[in-house]
């Protein structure tokens, strides 16, 4: 079976701070460090090395090659990432001395997604693949509701949200994948209990993977409620962790594990990947993840 990933892919520029700025403050940051990201390059990647068959659908500017290469030499397919005039998209962000972060996005050729273009990717795959998606591509009511009418199954990590989240039909996906501000944006409430009792009122078919920091993550479907904690590291850099969570799960569903087993590899993976700077080159590998000592 087959995994497509409709997202983004950014250049990083990540600047180490003492502080996450204020606003009105100028600061001075001693790093300043270029990395490969972007939420959708970061889950492919991920996906790849947990060991799934991962094509990425996306559009590069004429800067792109770089992302390109970074995809191409983790085993992520690219035969669906176009090059279009203009730039890649890229972020600004800053790390502060505890390993916490903030981004500012900015969207250049990930938001130039035409029909077409989504639709010739979609005529490469089957009823029964899946299809991943997060929101930093424009037109995502669009690819769920083509996922949907080709019976693929649906994974979407609705990060960032915003309006054009709420323009998705959300029961028409199979696994959706949020940390606890995201399921407070979309359901109203603040404590894990009462999101996930939003979800599984308003959308009962479909999978939650809740993601909730040092709380770990609670996998809920229409039969059961799973929870797993986090593995103790020192974090350095936060970025990408979801991603890497995002990848490791759905790389463990596709091999047919049980959602124990996928949120157990994704926290482990997600674990390791906060102990190392940048986005996409904190994502271990499978062997990595198998052999670390989490004691
Ligand atoms: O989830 C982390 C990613 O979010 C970064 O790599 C950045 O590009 C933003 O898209």
């Amino acid at each position: 079976m087959k995994i497509f990933n409709f997202g983004s892919l950014n250049y990083d520029y990540v600047y180490s701070v003492d502080h996450i700025l204020m606003p009105g403050e100028t600061l001075a940051s001693s790093r300043m460090e270029t990395f490969c990201g972007g939420k959708g390059l970061n889950q492919s990647v991920a996906l790849a090395k947990a060991g799934a068959e991962v094509w990425h659908a996306g559009m590069v500017g004429e800067d792109g090659s770089t992302l390109l290469d970074m995809c191409g030499k983790n085993g992520v397919n690219t035969s669906y990432i176009r090059s279009i005039p203009g730039k890649s998209g890229h972020t600004v962000i800053q790390v502060d001395k505890n390993g916490q972060n903030n981004i500012l996005l900015f969207g250049g050729s990930n938001r130039c997604f035409t029909r077409d273009f989504v639709d010739e990717v979609f005529s490469g795959f089957e009823p029964g693949d899946m299809m991943l998606l997060q929101n930093e591509v424009n037109d995502i009511d669009y690819i769920i509701d083509t996922a949907y009418q080709k019976g693929m199954r649906i994974a979407f990590n609705p990060s960032p949200f915003d309006e054009a989240v709420k323009k998705c039909d959300l029961n028409k996906v199979s696994f959706l994948l949020l940390n606890e501000i995201e399921g407070w944006q979309i359901s109203g409430a603040r404590e894990p209990e009462k999101i996930l009792k939003y979800f599984a009122e308003t959308y009962p078919k479909t999978a939650i993977v809740l993601t909730l920091g040092k709380d770990g993550a609670v996998y809920q479907d229409g039969s059961c409620r799973i929870k797993h904690g986090i593995y103790p590291v020192k974090v350095v850099d936060t970025t990408a962790a979801g991603d890497t969570f995002t990848g490791f799960f759905l790389s463990a569903v596709l091999q047919g594990k049980t959602p124990e087993e996928a949120l157990e590899i994704a926290s482990k993976a997600s674990s390791i990947a906060v102990t190392r700077k940048g986005a996409a080159p904190s994502i271990p590998t499978l062997d990595e993840v198998l052999h670390t000592s989490f004691d």
